[in-house]
């Protein structure tokens, strides 16, 4: 067998619409998995589809902050052998703007939508044992930025969420695991008006750019790792937090 060889498994890859989750979608088909792709753009997710290595693979367009859709979600999914929930927003908003609208579109979206969905899987014993499952964090949990404090609070919310479930799951040999990523080179960057404040994002990144001497990542970088924690070879990883971004400044 292949180093990470992923044939036996079926994969929910969340956010698979774009960036991180696209590629990843991506790579497990390249080695073998069968992948169940959900995002909310139907067209960007169809093109995901359809970038796919080999056949069985399924698609299902889903907002994540809407409850009846994730219980849909749920209800379509076969049986799992891992969740990469990758889908989420940055939103920056320096902290004397924070609304409580702000609060709960980013705790929705980047916390409530991935607890809500593991818990309903769970629920509905649509994960096999010694399955794995992956929640994106980011640096900004350690490494603060301005405009940072909603996107970085979210983000320690789902760190801690993973390392008590991983207890919780250990003795189905399920494993839960978190990246934090630096910053990679993806739509929610470059087109960060999709979810937030394009001036505040452009003046950060340009601050934080200065931090990675080794460059920023593209999304394989993140993706080799989820491959990695998605396979058997990493049965020994759980409740984890593993940082990517190089040497970080
Ligand atoms: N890029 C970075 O520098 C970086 C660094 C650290 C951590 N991360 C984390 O990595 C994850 C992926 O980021 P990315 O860079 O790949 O971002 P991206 O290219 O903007 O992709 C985000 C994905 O999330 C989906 N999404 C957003 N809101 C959703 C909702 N309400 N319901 C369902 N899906 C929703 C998007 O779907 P549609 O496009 O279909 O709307 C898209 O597929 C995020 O959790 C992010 O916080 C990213």
């Amino acid at each position: 067998m292949n180093f990470c060889d992923l044939s036996d498994k079926m994969i929910l890859v969340t956010g698979a619409s774009s960036g991180i989750g696209h590629q990843t979608a991506i790579q497990i088909s390249e080695r073998g998995g069968r992948v169940f792709v959900s995002g909310r753009d139907a067209k960007k997710l169809k093109e995901t589809f359809e970038s796919l290595e080999g056949d069985r693979h399924e698609y299902l367009t889903a907002d994540l902050t809407d409850e009846k859709q994730i219980d849909r979600l749920v209800e379509m999914l076969p049986q799992i052998n891992g969740i990469v929930h990758c889908a989420g927003i940055v939103g920056p908003t320096p902290a004397k703007f924070i609304r409580r609208e702000n609060i709960e579109r980013m705790f929705r979206i980047n916390y409530e939508g991935p607890v809500l969905l593991t818990g309903k899987v769970l629920v509905r014993k649509k994960i096999e044992n010694n399955a794995s499952i992956i929640f994106m964090s980011s640096v900004a949990t350690r490494s603060p930025y301005f405009g940072g404090a909603l996107y970085g609070s979210s983000k320690a919310a789902i760190e801690a969420y993973s390392q008590s479930i991983a207890l919780e799951l250990a003795g189905k040999g399920i494993r839960s695991n978190c990246l934090s990523p630096g910053l990679v080179n993806t739509p929610l960057l470059t087109d960060p008006a999709k979810e937030g404040n394009p001036e505040i994002v452009d003046d950060s990144i340009n601050k934080y750019l200065q931090k990675y001497p080794m460059g920023i990542g593209e999304p394989s970088d993140v993706a080799n790792i989820i491959i990695f924690l998605l396979a058997d070879e990493s049965r020994w990883i759980s409740g984890s937090n593993i940082l990517l971004g190089g040497v970080l400044q």
